[in-house]
C-alpha cells in the first residue's frame, strides 16, 4: 500500500506555478551527518526574515514525538517517512512551507510522498560517506563501525540516492550558506518563491 492509498488522499500533480505563495514541501534527503539539519536551519533564517510560514520536521526531533518508538528497520523507516510525508502534505495544502530533514533512505517512499504532495522539491544533500564519517557529530558512525549499532545507514543499511532531485548540495565543497542560496535560487527558478 502506498501513502496515497493509506491516507486516502488524492494525488496532487499541480505544477510549481500553482504553488507560488502557497505551501510546498522542501524534502531533504541524505546520510546522517551530510548537513540536512544545518542547511535547513539556514533556510529557516531566510524564511523568518521574509515572514514565510514554515515548519521544519527534523528526523531526530520527529523520532522523539510523532515517530517515538520506531526503530531503523526498513518497515519502521518507511512508517516514519510516510508519517512525515503526511504531515508535510497537510501543511503544504494549508499554505505552509514544510521542510523535511530526515535521511529518508528509500527512493520508493520519497517518490510516494512526491506523488501525494505534488508541490515537492527534493534536495539531495550529497556528502561522501567518508566525509560524514569523519564529521561524526553524534559519534554514531564510530559505534556502527564497532558493531554497537546495527542497521546504520551507509554502513550496514542502504541509502538510495535520488535519480532526479531538484537540487543537489555537495556539502563537502559548499558552505551551508552556499547550499541554502542554491536551494533558494532553484525555488525561485521553479516558481515557488518570488524573492
Ligand atoms: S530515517 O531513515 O527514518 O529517515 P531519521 O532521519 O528519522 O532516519 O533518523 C536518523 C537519525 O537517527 C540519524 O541522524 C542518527 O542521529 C539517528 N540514528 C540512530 N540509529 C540510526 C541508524 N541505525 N541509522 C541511521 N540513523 C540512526
Amino acid at each position: 500500500m502506498d501513502a496515497t492509498q493509506e491516507f486516502g488522499v488524492e494525488q496532487n500533480s499541480s505544477p510549481a506555478k500553482a504553488c507560488a505563495y502557497k505551501g510546498f514541501t522542501l524534502w531533504f534527503t541524505g546520510l546522517s551527518g551530510s548537513g540536512k539539519s544545518t542547511i535547513s536551519a539556514v533556510i529557516e533564517t531566510e524564511f523568518k526574515k521574509r515572514g514565510v510560514k514554515h515548519e521544519i520536521l527534523d528526523g531526530d526531533v520527529v523520532r522523539t514525538n510523532l515517530s517515538k518508538g520506531l526503530g531503523f528497520s526498513k518497515e519502521d523507516r518507511d512508517a516514519n517517512i510516510r508519517r512525515i510525508g503526511f504531515v508535510c502534505h497537510l501543511l503544504s495544502r494549508n499554505g505552509v512551507v514544510a521542510v523535511s530533514a530526515a535521511i529518508s533512505p528509500y527512493r520508493a517512499i520519497r517518490d510516494e510522498n512526491r506523488r501525494m504532495i505534488g508541490c515537492f522539491v527534493e534536495v539531495f544533500v550529497d556528502a561522501p560517506l567518508e566525509v560524514c564519517e569523519e564529521r561524526d557529530p553524534k559519534g554514531l558512525y564510530k559505534k556502527a563501525r564497532a558493531g554497537e549499532i546495527k542497521e546504520f545507514t551507509g554502513i550496514d543499511d542502504p541509502y538510495e540516492e535520488p535519480l532526479h532531485p531538484e537540487v543537489v548540495c555537495h556539502t563537502d565543497k559548499e558552505t551551508p550558506e552556499e547550499s541554502a542560496q542554491k536551494i533558494l535560487g532553484r525555488l525561485r527558478e521553479l516558481g515557488y518563491i518570488e524573492w
